[in-house]
């Protein structure tokens, strides 16, 4: 099946299996801005407390905050969010789609790796055992052809953004006679600067009103805490400052399902350093956060750095971890050496030190800060995408039958287990209620009782439920039950007493942290 179509049918399971709605569905929806049902909330927040976990538990000197969405219009003029949080767009002129320029100039990148790409897995198929990938890199014409047309475009690609020049990023799709996806055609206006912010207007009257912004990142929150957070945590540097919250983004181009959101969650840390040692710390929190999504268990080939051609206008270092998703590798999380331009900026437009009093060399410093950003929503379409599948079953009469199955890292699925009275009669499902009521305080348990067994283990594979217990006339006589295991699909006897033992390493997060170490 082509990879887009198993996108559509990624998304169109999110909504039949209640993890993710359209939002305003019945007023026809709202671009780019999605709800979580009642499976995708479940995991929304076992994936952030998997990622909270890991920095504050995990770090002794990493710490949590909350930090309110609203703040003072004067942090974003000091960020450059004000000035610079800008994505240069174009619009086709005959289909009247916008675009943003530099994702069409990616765009014609990727298509160059790809062919670079096929290439090599045509002679790797060929070659077997005896290919050597570097060798065929460095010397195949047709690779070295196609590579050298790539480092032209990266390299006039990097010039024109690092001097924001945008009659130079026209000029560029012009010259890769790049093309409308919609209308095919290469009829396009000029490059246009956009602010994605969103603003709105606190205060009562029209006069006294103050133009504010919904925040495009939790991180200045945390820069404009830094000290309160150092002085009262007594805090040595070095230490991290962790939140979790919304952010909102008028996107240009808002397109694969919750991928690009206008309203999105970010889990951001903030990690206060020594200058002159955030680029150790850079190389360190990189690797750090490699690991904790490689604990997945999706592969490690799913996963690799991409790091910036452009630098932001705070940082000296930056690289993308991105993940292969169905329609390609794409970011999930940004990880930026910010140097100490926030927190430098904030001290010069509030007119209050910043400083950190170092207690071993007796200085005051503004601290180097390393980050690490990463979206809720982009790592549950990570883990989601991952986890679908659509696996083909040979019946008992030879014929094929096709279950769709999420297989969801055990801990960070919705339901843990679902009970099941074999029928609806003879004391059963007591007996089921009487198990969920034994096991709730534990797992987030879930009851069902109608249709057939098969049908009801089918339902639970769509919402990638790890377990299911069956009760039977058996379970009445001796307390046993039927445990049946969502991967492999086998079904062994247990007695009820050894349920909680035998699922409890699996579904705790306790695990998917120890590999962290
Ligand atoms: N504080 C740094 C910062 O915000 P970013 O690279 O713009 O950096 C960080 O964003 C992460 O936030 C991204 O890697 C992505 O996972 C998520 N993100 C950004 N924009 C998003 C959007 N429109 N929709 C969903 N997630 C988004």
């Amino acid at each position: 099946m082509a990879l887009e179509d198993v996108f559509k049918k990624l998304v169109a399971h999110c909504k039949e299996y209640g993890y993710v709605f359209p939002s305003s569905e019945i007023y026809d929806g709202l671009a780019a801005v999605y709800d979580y049902g009642q499976y995708g909330v479940e995991l929304k927040n076992n994936i952030k407390k998997y990622w909270w976990d890991s920095m504050v538990l995990l770090h002794e000197n990493v710490v949590g905050l909350d930090s309110a969405i609203f703040m003072h219009p004067t942090i974003w003029k000091a960020s450059g969010h004000v000035d610079a949080f800008n994505d240069p767009l174009i619009d086709n002129k005959d289909s009247k789609k916008r675009y943003r320029a530099d994702v069409l100039i990616e765009e014609q990148l990727a298509k160059f790796e790809d062919k670079m790409n096929k290439e090599v897995e045509k002679a790797a198929k060929k070659f077997g055992d005896s290919f050597n990938e570097e060798m065929f890199r460095e010397t195949n014409p047709r690779v070295l052809e196609t590579k050298v047309k790539f480092d032209e475009l990266t390299n006039r690609f990097a010039k024109a953004l690092n001097d924001s020049d945008l009659k130079e990023i026209k000029q560029i799709i012009e010259d890769y006679e790049i093309v409308c996806p919609v209308s095919g055609t290469r009829n396009w206006t000029d490059v246009r600067q956009f602010n994605l912010m969103f603003s709105t207007e606190m205060g009562s009257n029209s006069e006294g009103a103050t133009k504010i912004y919904l925040r495009p990142e939790t991180a200045q929150g945390i820069f404009v805490n830094y000290l309160n957070v150092q002085k009262t945590g007594r805090m040595k540097i070095p230490f991290g400052i962790a939140q979790i919250g919304k952010a909102f983004r008028n996107e240009i181009v808002a397109r694969q399902f919750i991928f690009r959101m206008r309203e999105f969650e970010q889990m951001e840390m903030q990690f206060f350093v020594k200058p002159g040692e955030e680029l150790d710390w850079f190389k360190k929190w990189k690797e750090i956060r490699m690991k904790w999504h490689q604990s997945l268990g999706f592969g490690a080939e799913k996963y690799r750095f991409h790091d910036h051609v452009k630098l932001a206008h705070y940082a000296n270092a930056a690289t993308d971890i991105e993940f292969k998703f169905p329609f390609g590798f794409k970011e999930v999380e940004g990880i930026h050496s910010r140097t100490d331009f926030d927190l430098g900026s904030h001290q010069q437009f509030s007119g209050k030190k910043l400083q950190y009093f170092d207690p071993e060399t007796n200085e005051s410093y503004v601290p180097f800060v390393v980050e690490t950003s990463i979206g809720v929503d982009r790592m549950f379409l990570q883990i989601i995408s991952a986890a679908y599948d659509e696996e083909e079953i040979k019946k008992d009469d030879g014929t094929i039958d096709t279950r769709v199955v999420l297989r969801l890292p055990p801990a960070l699925a919705p339901v843990k287990l679902a009970i099941m009275p074999l029928t609806k009669k003879d004391g059963l499902p007591e007996k089921a209620r009487e198990i969920i009521d034994s096991l709730k305080f534990d797992f987030y348990c879930q009851y069902d009782e109608k249709d057939s067994i098969g049908k009801r283990y089918r339902r639970q594979d769509a919402i990638g439920t790890p377990y299911c217990i069956t009760v039977d006339h058996q379970t009445l006589q001796d307390d046993t039950v039927t445990i049946r295991y969502r991967d492999t699909m086998l079904q062994e006897r247990i007695a009820v007493k050894n349920v909680n033992e035998i699922v409890a390493d699996k579904l705790s997060l306790r695990k998917l942290l120890e590999k962290l170490k």
